[in-house]
């Protein structure tokens, strides 16, 4: 079924930042036992960006919805909403107010919204929901995250894929709605595949009573499940998404997937008979960065006038939870 709405949203603006620093397999195989050749071949990723010591993830969040306010040529005073999709803010209570102080979008209400890899779909969909029932204008959606924080930099299966970001694009209010369709999902049994976990010593307060005292361990994953799930679930929400914007593949131009591993995007685009040419992928300079890593590539494929006003883009956001999901739109 075409999903109804009462007001629609157009994708008017894109901006991207990364670190400067870059760590290549080869550098990175001086701290931990791997190699170029296997990163290369298992994975696609040829370096990654890191974010030094002292690095601000709210830093690099504003500098992408900065980018994305210019190619818009949006005023940050207008903005109505910022979601700050991250889930290495630099403050537990949330960075989506810095992003908003340090942009001067001093009318936007923001806010973090917590969804790993698929962060960034599901703030795009939660964006739009305000805007459809016509209670924002315009809204900025941000991908951010610096996974290197949370790595730990002595186990191959996982420091290799990940890496540093940020993206962004702005949404206005339209009338003819270019967000086509969307399915998001969430499976929790299959929590313990991929994990950054909260672990607590019992610390003594009073008689009897004891309360948590602790920090968060390094990722964890089970790679293998990861994979298994994401060739499985991603091809299925694309045409899922398709399906409720009467769309069918074939009418697919761009594929810009979560970057989390070349052999994935190959798996899923061969389900769908995207051709690789229209696969857009940049895994190779930035690894795995998590809910920053849609909205990154989109934002290289704008630019480089890949993707053009008009063009149907289907993305997909996977990951930790386990979450899943699926966005179309028209570009522009
Ligand atoms: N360098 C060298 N050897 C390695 C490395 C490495 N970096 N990592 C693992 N190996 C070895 C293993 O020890 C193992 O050796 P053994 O057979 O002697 O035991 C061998 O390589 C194979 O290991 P596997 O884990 O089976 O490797 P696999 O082929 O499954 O590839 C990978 C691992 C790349 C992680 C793959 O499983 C994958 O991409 N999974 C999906 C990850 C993903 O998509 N995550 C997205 C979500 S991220 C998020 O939400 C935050």
């Amino acid at each position: 079924m075409v999903q109804q709405r009462q007001a629609g949203i157009a994708l008017v603006g894109s901006g991207s930042a990364r670190p400067t620093v870059a760590l290549t397999n080869e550098e990175l195989s001086q701290v931990v036992d791997t190699s170029d050749e296997w990163i290369r071949t298992r994975t696609g990723i040829q370096q990654r960006c890191l974010l030094p010591a002292g690095g601000s993830l709210a830093e690099l969040a504003a500098t992408a919805g900065r980018a994305a306010l210019e190619m818009a040529a949006v005023e940050a005073t207008t903005v109505d909403l910022i979601i700050l999709a991250t889930s290495t803010p630099d403050d537990l209570f949330g960075s989506a107010a810095q992003v908003q102080a340090q942009l001067g979008a001093t009318r936007a209400v923001a806010f973090d919204l917590t969804a790993a890899c698929s962060g960034f779909v599901f703030a795009l969909v939660t964006a739009a929901q305000f805007m459809r029932n016509g209670v924002y204008k315009t809204v900025l959606v941000i991908g951010a995250d610096a996974l290197s924080r949370w790595t730990d930099w002595t186990d191959r299966r996982t420091c290799v894929l990940f890496g540093d970001g940020a993206g962004a694009v702005v949404l206005q209010a339209s009338d003819r709605d270019r967000l086509l369709g969307f399915e998001l999902h969430s499976n929790g049994a299959l929590n313990g595949c991929l994990n950054l976990p909260y672990e607590a010593q019992a610390e003594p307060l009073a008689a009897g009573k004891t309360v948590q005292k602790g920090t968060y361990q390094p990722i964890t994953m089970n790679g293998k499940e990861v994979y298994r799930f994401a060739v499985k679930r991603v091809p299925e929400v694309i045409e899922k998404a398709l399906f409720h914007a009467d769309l069918t593949a074939a009418d697919i131009q761009w594929l810009v997937l979560h970057q989390a591993n070349q052999r994935i995007l190959d798996a899923v685009a061969d389900r769908l008979k995207v051709p690789s040419e229209r696969v857009v992928s940049n895994m190779a300079r930035y690894g795995n960065t998590s809910a920053a890593s849609i909205p990154l590539a989109l934002d290289e494929a704008v630019r480089d006038n890949r993707i053009q006003p008009g063009d149907i883009v289907a993305s997909s956001g996977f990951g930790a939870g386990l979450t899943w999901g699926a966005a179309i739109f028209e570009w522009g």
